[in-house]
């Protein structure tokens, strides 16, 4: 039988290399091409204990590169594709909108144009598997959940970014007939996360003993999932998942960034000897983010329901794991925080 070509896009990054990771282990009947432009968000080093599996090859490219996307997909006839590949962070999508636009938009269109001219219409035991996020659903009050059929609402450059690419993949469904599915996940972390997000960026900041910048009054509310609960969620979803269905993926786990904030500095003080409330006194309340979304909070329960998938790690033990892989990597850790990451931090905590 020969083996299905799955293209993973944006698999050097945080939740792309967790991906790739768990379908190189687990599928050896898979060949998995991870395609990656190694922005500044994008490193090898995330998948050096993958890099040499005989079922796994790393591609340098971009995606917003129609001519070498469509010969990619003419020479590797890929079966299905992961899409991950995207600007990421809220922050830098308020600095450079149209960066979020080219990447997020563009190049997941140049993706489905891609993969639709491979297949002239005959798309059978294909799939297009778009990652997508809960921010495209904008803001919650105080109460209520991010279902499916929640309308879209998306309030920064990089939701709206992002919710259009879900709207062109849909489209592609309706017109083209093009077989697709999309996830919408809330907020995750753990290892390998680039140390502009806040949970990593505390760390970071905590061991450089530098301020905690808390945005606003810190009640904005999150619900965080560990990020090898959502790759396994990825999984189920690309084996058991419905054609043309979205699924919404959250961790049932909501924090206020300041309390989430004080058990991290809680955990720290606890694994480097401090004494209790030293990482504490590095809080700092900072200029609010513009059009800051106050709570995200996703109904998880279609995707529990029809295809089985819960979290299997509590926060607090997955945070516990988080610090100590941060710890553990210090030289992950320095590596990614030079050069650029210095000129970044100064201008956006000036
Ligand atoms: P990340 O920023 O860590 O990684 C993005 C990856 O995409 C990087 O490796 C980068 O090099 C690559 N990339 C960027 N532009 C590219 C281009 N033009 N061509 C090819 N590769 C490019 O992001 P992440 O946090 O791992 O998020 C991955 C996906 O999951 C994104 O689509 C994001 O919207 C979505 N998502 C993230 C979260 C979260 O909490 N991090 C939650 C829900 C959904
Ligand atoms: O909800 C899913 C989304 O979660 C993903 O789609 C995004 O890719 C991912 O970046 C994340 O977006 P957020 O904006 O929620 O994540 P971030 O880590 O940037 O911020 C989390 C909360 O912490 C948010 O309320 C802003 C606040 N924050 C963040 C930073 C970086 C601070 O108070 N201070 C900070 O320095």
């Amino acid at each position: 039988m020969n083996k299905q070509n799955v293209l993973i896009t944006g698999g050097a990054g945080f939740i792309g290399s967790h991906v790739v990771r768990l379908f190189v282990n687990t599928y050896p009947e898979y060949h998995i091409y991870n395609l990656d432009a190694l922005t500044y968000a994008g490193n090898l080093e995330n998948l050096i204990d993958v890099q040499d599996q005989p079922n796994y090859t790393f591609i340098k490219g971009d995606i917003t590169n129609e001519d070498f996307i469509n010969e990619l997909f003419q020479t590797h006839k890929f079966d299905k594709v992961i899409h991950l590949a995207a600007e990421s962070h809220v922050d830098r999508s308020i600095e450079d909108p149209l960066a979020f636009v080219k990447t997020n938009v563009i190049g997941t269109m140049v993706l489905l144009n891609a993969f639709k001219a491979c297949y002239h219409s005959n798309f059978e035991n294909k799939l297009f598997y778009h990652i997508s996020t809960d921010e495209v659903y904008g803001t919650l009050g105080e109460t209520g959940l991010f279902t499916e059929t929640t309308a879209y609402d998306p309030n920064s450059p990089y939701s709206a970014s992002k919710a259009s690419a879900d709207h062109f993949v849909r489209a592609y469904g309706e017109t083209y007939g093009l077989p697709y599915i999309i996830s919408n996940c809330s907020n995750n972390y753990g290892a390998y996360q680039f140390p502009e997000k806040l949970i990593p960026l505390f760390i970071n900041n905590i061991l450089n003993k530098k301020e905690l910048p808390v945005y606003g009054d810190g009640n904005y509310t999150r619900d965080w999932l560990f990020v090898e609960d959502h790759a396994k969620a990825i999984d189920v979803v690309f084996h058991k998942g419905v054609l043309g269905e979205t699924y919404n993926i959250g961790g049932f786990n909501e924090w206020k960034n300041i309390d989430l904030v004080s058990l991290l500095c809680k955990q720290m003080d606890d694994k480097l000897g401090n004494k209790e409330g030293t990482s504490a006194q590095l809080i700092t309340y900072v200029k609010d983010r513009p059009g800051h979304d106050l709570r995200y909070a996703i109904d998880a329960s279609k995707i529990k329901k029809e295809l089985g998938w819960t979290p299997t790690v509590t926060f607090e033990e997955g945070l516990d794991k988080t610090i100590d892989w941060y710890l553990n990597n210090k030289d992950w850790l320095n590596n990614v925080t030079t050069g650029a990451y210095q000129d970044y931090y100064k201008k956006q905590y000036k």
